[in-house]
């Protein structure tokens, strides 16, 4: 499939649930095909990135927090530059982090603390990748420009992909 297709970035939509179905059940395939076997975390998380970018139409920006401490750092990631660290607690990748959970914003404007590093964004979901031992090791950021682009089909998929490939 291209880029420029109807799952492409040119073609931005939010996809029916039929739609993501298919196709996080194609990138999960696609993930599971490049990674196997492969151990480097940095190699992991930005094949993760690009797979699910160039994958999902609503993702306008993909990519990772990684926990460093007592703050998130970013990257790896696709889409415009982001913003670089982020507070225990703070926004909704903080706050993911914090309450060591999923988190689906609707609308950004509508989330206190939102931190909006591109103002094209209008909802996100943030999902925890966890060490053994359950701790919160990075949280996966996707936004879009699209309003409630994200519910329990996207949530779903990338929470078996966060068991999957948590670095
Ligand atoms: N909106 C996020 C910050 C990260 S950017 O969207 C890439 C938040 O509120 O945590």
């Amino acid at each position: 499939m291209s880029h420029g297709d109807a799952f492409g970035k040119e073609t931005g939509r939010v996809p029916s649930p039929a739609e993501k179905s298919e196709l996080f059940g194609r990138a999960a395939g696609e993930i599971e095909a490049i990674l196997t076997g492969e151990t480097d975390p940095v190699t992991i998380l930005s094949t993760v990135v690009a797979v699910l970018h160039h994958r999902m139409p609503h993702a306008f920006w993909t990519g990772f927090y990684r926990v460093c401490g007592d703050e998130l750092r970013a990257g790896p990631y696709q889409g415009t530059p982001a913003c670089l660290r982020i507070r225990r607690g703070a926004g909704v990748c903080g706050t993911a982090w914090a309450e060591n959970r999923t988190i689906v914003v609707d609308d950004v404007d509508a989330f206190p603390g939102h931190i909006a590093c591109d103002a094209r964004s209008a909802s996100e979901i943030v999902v925890p990748f966890r060490d053994a031992d359950g701790n919160v090791a990075a949280v996966l950021d996707i936004d879009s420009t699209f309003p409630g682009a994200f519910g329990d089909e996207d949530r779903i998929a990338l929470e078996a992909i966060a068991a999957r490939w948590s670095p």
